[in-house]
């Protein structure tokens, strides 16, 4: 039986149920449906919705903004430079004026544990939507993508490879444990996740029929993949380690030759965006004036291949998002 979601935050999966991330995917795909059909969905008419962004983004600042506009709300876009936050003003304080004028609040930013304070002090719901420990918005949309292209979630083999201790590894390795996929991280041993966290996951993993390996060998590791998802080498916050992650991480790029090792030709890629594949970026260009590389994580030819389903991914950021904010501040 699904315990309400109504009036609770969003800071990890670990909070939810499998049943209750099942509803909210349910409902991200009802939204999707609506939007498609031009059906009016205005379930937050008449709220305000904060977004304060510590770090830049694409996808997620967006994809929040649209849910609320056509979800009826009000979205405020509150940059790192536009608020006290911290600088002038407690995360406690500001928590508690936000709390007064917002009826939500999403935070993306460095420490987890500012959203947890957020979360603790502002009497409104507040939404993850990343930090240093994980991304779980990032997730609902991966698995979202995965059920459209696969039919289905439990069973089915998720291979993860490169940082395998980043913020979009660490919430998969969560909800590939609550929904009961065979999910793997392939990285290289320095890189593995928390060895609390893969202990906390196998468990959960157990109890719903699924199963966490956590490997350095790659190769095998791919082996039967439905589906291969990868990240950057090196998240937001972490610039000037780029050498060392360019060594650890080359034997873990995800390219022809990894692809094939799957022996699956119906395998789908996945990534949370953006990625680096090509030289069209301003960083892009200095990692190949530095090391000489042309691609990092993901080959170009991976990334536009018929495996990739990159851009349905970021479209369902958008889908969840609505279902995370609805749900959560459902009358
Ligand atoms: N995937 C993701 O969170 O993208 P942004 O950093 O652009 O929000
Ligand atoms: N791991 C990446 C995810 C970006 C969406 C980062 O934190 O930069």
């Amino acid at each position: 039986m699904t315990r309400g979601i109504q009036s609770r935050s969003f800071l990890t999966l670990q909070d939810f149920t499998p049943s209750e991330i099942t509803l909210l995917l349910t409902t991200a795909k009802q939204f999707k449906q609506m939007k498609m059909l031009g059906i009016p969905h205005r379930q937050l008419e008449g709220k305000n919705i904060a977004l304060i962004f510590e770090k830049p983004s694409t996808r997620t600042r967006t994809a929040f903004t649209v849910a609320c506009v056509d979800l009826g709300a009000h979205p405020e876009y509150l940059g790192k430079d536009d608020i006290q936050f911290g600088k002038k003003e407690s995360v406690e304080d500001t928590a508690k004026v936000l709390g007064r004028m917002f009826d939500g609040i999403q935070f993306r930013g460095f420490s987890h544990e500012t959203v947890e304070l957020l979360a603790e002090h502002a009497g409104v719901p507040v939404w993850n939507g990343l930090t240093d420990r994980c991304h779980p918005t990032q997730v609902l949309a991966d698995f979202l993508t995965i059920e459209e292209q696969l039919g289905k979630l439990k069973g089915v083999k998720l291979v993860y490879v490169g940082d395998g201790r980043n913020n979009v590894a660490n919430s998969l390795l969560i909800g590939s444990a609550k929904m009961g996929l065979h999910f793997t991280i392939a990285s290289p041993s320095s890189l593995f996740p928390e060895q609390a966290l893969v202990e906390y996951a196998q468990e959960v993993a157990r109890e719903n029929q699924g199963s966490i390996i956590i490997t350095d060998d790659v190769k095998k590791a791919v082996h039967g993949a439905d589906a291969i998802y990868t990240d950057v080498w090196v998240s937001m916050g972490e610039e000037d380690l780029f050498a060392e992650r360019i060594q650890l991480l080359q034997p873990y790029q995800v390219n022809g030759e990894l692809m094939e090792a799957t022996a699956n030709p119906y395998t789908i890629f996945l990534h949370c965006l953006p990625a680096f594949h090509d030289l069209n970026t301003d960083v892009g260009k200095k990692i190949f004036d530095q090391f000489g590389l042309t691609e990092m994580e993901v080959t170009d030819e991976v990334f536009r291949s018929k495996h990739s389903v990159v851009f349905d991914e970021a479209e369902n950021r958008m889908h969840t998002i609505k279902a995370v904010m609805a749900l959560t501040l459902g009358r």
